[in-house]
């Protein structure tokens, strides 16, 4: 839970507030508002561990009432506490007797918003793109991830974390310039609320000394859970939106195929696929995920569809944008700009082994018109589109179809509303977790469907006021992680 010690001789925060922790205790403390995560098994003579290993557990948010125990941060500490307990906790796990513990181990770390961070791929290439992120000007003081959302694992062993709602946390103590693109990005005064412009002037939209700031936010972030010093890496080859998550699976030819949702009311689905074998690249020293093609979906009604390439050689895009780096920075805009399909809120994706990709949608109550990949007017309840890609995942072309309307489920037993996470496990079970009112009284669950039958199962309910998100398993695959997102949202006599 929240505020568990990752390092010897830190208190624990038992939910007193006489316990509540300082700002610098919580940076060596898990955070809250537990979201993605995945478990990197330890591996010892060729063998991978079923009892002992690295949990990757997402922080995406914590309102300032539980955090802080008041609505406004009061000064800077107050601000640090509530930059602390967002981000990523990496944490040693071991399994004795059937009990899972903490371990203090040298591999326990915490990523938060004043982590020193790295950027990588196409938009640091050129100066255009440096000041794109005010690198040019700010080039050492790349700091931080939040609204860590979903996530995702790479093949070489890596944890990728994604930056989801990361405009709430900016606000504006001044004038400030509502652009295009942070309209587009839903940049506000007032943000969410946290205030952190206040006491932080990093995340104030006004403030010239932090010019571009806003940009630094909203990537794929790589982490490598083996390696407690290095740098968590800003991959921008795969886009800035409102990241939800990261599925990876390898394609043709070796090359790496990264599904990512962008998760606002009719927003796109997008992919990246490497420029080569993820092999051959990192032999020569190079991240796969720096070089390759990014990708918008559109689904046409006729049941196929087509990925569009955000590239700067489109005349479309060539007569918005400047560069490449300003198409990736402002991928939503390059997205709208080539006619990509907007959709209802995509949640999670995932490579189901026999080749098809599921993306969840978790609702959209602000639609008006149905297409045919989403085909509820409004849609309150959600629904799993899916696909299979041309070219085992790296052409442009996919044919598609809908696995599940979430609103068919109702009056049955196994009743659910809003799907949002979403694994298969490499027998082609889909398991489905829900984030929204569900029917029936229930609390937001964790299901199990038959990719071949469609047949659904309940497999747990959460407790009141919760999220059920965020899930990672053993290689042996007899444990099962899952995440209860703000039980009791922020009430504890609710649970
Ligand atoms: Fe972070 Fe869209 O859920
Ligand atoms: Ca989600
Ligand atoms: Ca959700």
């Amino acid at each position: 839970p929240w505020g568990t010690p990752l390092q010897p001789g830190i208190p624990e925060y038992t939910g007193d507030p006489t316990t509540r922790p300082t700002a610098a205790h919580q940076a060596d403390m898990i955070g809250i508002g537990h979201d993605g995560m995945w478990f990197f098994p330890e591996r010892a003579r060729g063998r991978q561990s079923s009892q002992s290993g690295i949990l990757c557990i997402n922080h995406e948010f914590g309102r300032n009432p539980h955090v802080l125990g008041k609505h406004s941060p009061e000064n800077l500490e107050d601000v640090r506490l509530s930059q602390h307990a967002h981000g990523v906790s990496l944490v040693e796990l071991e399994e004795r007797g059937g009990q899972w513990r903490v371990v203090h181990g040298p591999l326990n770390r915490r990523v938060h918003v004043n982590t020193p961070v790295a950027f990588s791929g196409p938009v640091v290439a050129s100066p255009a793109g440096r000041e794109l992120l005010d690198l040019n000007n700010r080039p050492h003081d790349a700091r931080g991830t939040v609204n860590n959302c979903s996530s995702g694992h790479t093949p070489w062993g890596t944890y990728l974390t994604c930056e989801e709602n990361f405009n709430g946390y900016f606000g504006a103590t001044g004038d400030w310039v509502a652009t295009e693109a942070r309209q587009r990005y839903g940049f506000s005064k007032n943000g969410f609320g946290y205030g952190w412009e206040k006491f932080d002037a990093r995340f104030d939209l006004s403030s010239q000394a932090f010019a571009n700031e806003d940009n630094r936010f909203g990537w794929v972030v790589e982490i490598d859970p083996q390696n407690p010093v290095a740098r968590p890496v800003k991959r921008t080859a795969l886009g800035r939106f409102k990241h939800e998550g990261a599925a990876l699976t390898e394609g043709k030819d070796g090359r790496v195929v990264v599904y990512m949702g962008d998760d606002q009311r009719f927003d796109y689905i997008y992919k990246f696929v490497s420029a080569e074998n993820w092999r051959t690249m990192r032999a020569r020293g190079a991240s796969p995920l720096d070089e390759g093609r990014l990708y918008a979906a559109r689904f046409n009604d006729d049941g196929s569809g087509e990925w569009l390439e955000l590239n700067i050689d489109n005349p479309r895009l060539a007569a918005r944008f400047a560069n490449q780096a300003e198409v990736l920075t402002y991928a939503r805009l390059a997205a709208d700009a080539l006619g990509a399909t907007p959709m209802d809120r995509p949640e999670w994706t995932c490579i189901a082994p026999d080749g098809r990709v599921y993306c969840t949608l978790t609702n959209n109550s602000a639609r008006s018109e149905a297409d045919a990949a989403n085909p509820l007017a409004p849609n309150p309840d959600g629904h799993i589109i899916r696909w299979r890609d041309s070219e085992q995942h790296t052409g442009t072309a996919f044919a598609w179809d809908i696995f599940l309307i979430a609103e068919s489920t109702h009056g049955t037993a196994d009743t659910f509303s809003d799907p949002d996470g979403i694994w298969a496990d490499p027998d082609g079970r889909l398991f489905i977790q829900t984030d929204g009112n569900q029917l029936d009284g229930l609390n937001n669950q964790l299901l199990v469907a038959d990719t071949g039958t469609g047949e659904l199962r309940r497999l747990l309910t959460g407790v009141s006021g919760d999220e059920i998100t965020g899930l990672a398993v053993t290689p042996d695959r007899r444990t099962l992680f899952c995440n209860t997102q703000h039980p009791g949202n922020g009430d504890p006599t609710r649970t």
